[in-house]
């Protein structure tokens, strides 16, 4: 892994002592006759950081963090802070999800190590992706790929309820997501509007993995109280266990209840009295809102987790009918006959991807990382970051992060990206990515 050729020379000065170990990174100090060839901007980058007193300074206050110049605060939780900054070499904005590893008790160093190895193998157009983890002395960061356009939460309180085509294409994109993950074990157990963050107008990425969890199996039973109480299923405050799916289906039911009225289907001045009426079930649809619609929020916002739709079942429903998917180039393995057949060209966009990247990480300076050959994996190395983001780059260059469309709305050409519908003109329904 060439993870390995950054490595920290002095524990005290941790986040500023990078050396370089390999020979396709040193300056040569050997030509003396000759001028020395131009520095990379990885090798500018690295001498900075262990010799420019500028830089070594903002690494120690925190205004850089590895790779990566630090911006202002753009958010925060209980046990962290978001800030945004720019990788120095991509040039990318990130999100810095920032921890105190003094603040962090046995539970909260458990979910954390969750939430990374969840987000470890994500790779969908609408979660939010991990980029690098950077470890100081004192903290974690989480190198996230940002999304400036702010949160659902946010949008609904500010602009009002969605309309209801607006509504189909953020649903949508949340149920592919959701989809995804369920597919391999994964839940998210907090879905709610502050964990939907917007990249564009219509592009939406679900966010905060650190309530999530990997289970063998789908049918696991699950026993820890996760989430907001507004969003959480009845069987969390009813019953012992759990099963992950209908928990974040009811979740995605309230979400669905909360973008169509602006309001949340379950409103309570106490948690005693909300706990009361998720378990019973009283909520009330507002009767202008959309006949299939209603239909939909029915099926989920069921107390009894087996009698409660299904992602394929609210894929499936009447409402989302009109909803179409630009073919996604997310690497999954085909599950079709037709999926297999597009594999050719699958592999020809790979290679082609792989060429872009191996290329601009070359003009970086990185000359001995070769994605075919040598992907970098390691989430803690400052390589994995750059090759994350170019190959990110590369991916929403062809597509890949393209929202879908209601059938029968014009699509704006300008906000479409490079071959949006390239490999599958897929027009049947809800083509979600799987
Ligand atoms: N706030 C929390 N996570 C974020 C992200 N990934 N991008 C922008 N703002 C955020």
């Amino acid at each position: 892994m060439h993870g390995g050729q950054y490595q920290v020379a002095s524990p005290k000065l941790h986040h500023c002592h990078y050396s370089l170990t390999d020979s396709s990174f040193a300056d040569s100090e050997d030509e003396e006759a000759e001028a020395p060839p131009p520095r990379t901007p990885l090798q500018k980058l690295t001498t900075d950081m262990c010799k420019d007193r500028k830089t070594i300074k903002e690494l120690m206050i925190g205004r850089r963090v590895g790779f990566y110049k630090v911006r202002g605060e753009i958010g925060c939780g209980t046990f962290s802070r978001v800030k945004m900054a720019f990788h120095a070499l991509a040039k990318d904005k990130v999100a810095l999800k920032v921890l105190d590893k003094t603040r962090l008790d046995a539970q909260a160093q458990r979910l954390l190590s969750k939430e990374i190895s969840s987000m470890e193998l994500l790779q969908h157009p609408n979660v939010v992706r991990l980029y690098e983890v950077v470890e100081t002395p004192s903290r974690l960061y989480l190198v996230l790929e940002y999304a400036g356009g702010g949160d659902l939460h946010n949008k609904i309180c500010n602009e009002g309820k969605c309309i209801d085509n607006t509504s189909k294409i953020i649903l949508a994109q949340i149920l592919s997501a959701i989809k995804y993950m369920h597919d391999i074990n994964i839940i998210h157990r907090d879905l709610k509007a502050e964990n939907v963050l917007f990249t564009s107008s219509s592009c939406v990425k679900v966010a905060d993995f650190g309530f999530s969890t990997r289970v063998s199996n789908r049918t696991d039973a699950l026993d820890t109280f996760c989430g907001s109480p507004p969003y959480a299923a009845p069987e969390l405050f009813r019953d012992e266990s759990y099963l992950g799916p209908p928990v974040d289906v009811w979740a995605m039911g309230v979400l669905l209840f909360f973008m169509v009225t602006g309001t949340m289907p379950f409103r309570a001045e106490t948690m005693g009295k909300l706990r009361r009426c998720i378990i019973d079930g009283a909520y009330t649809i507002p009767p202008w809102v959309a006949g299939p619609c209603q239909k939909l929020i029915r099926g989920i916002l069921r107390p009894v987790p087996a009698d409660r739709y299904a992602v394929d079942q609210m894929m499936g429903c009447d409402w989302l009918l009109p909803v179409e998917f630009p073919w996604s180039l997310v690497r999954q393995k085909p599950v079709s006959s037709l999926q297999s057949l597009l594999g050719s060209e699958y592999g020809e966009l790979e290679e082609e991807e792989e060429e872009e990247i191996r290329s601009s990480l070359e003009e970086l300076g990185f000359t001995s990382v070769h994605p075919r050959i040598n992907r970098p994996t390691d989430s803690r190395s400052p390589v994995t970051g750059v090759y994350r983001i170019l190959l990110h780059r590369a991916q929403k260059r062809r597509g890949c992060d393209c929202p879908p469309v209601v059938r029968g709305m014009v699509r704006d050409p300008k906000r479409e990206g490079l071959g949006a519908y390239r490999g599958l003109r897929h027009t049947s329904k809800l083509c979600l990515l799987s």
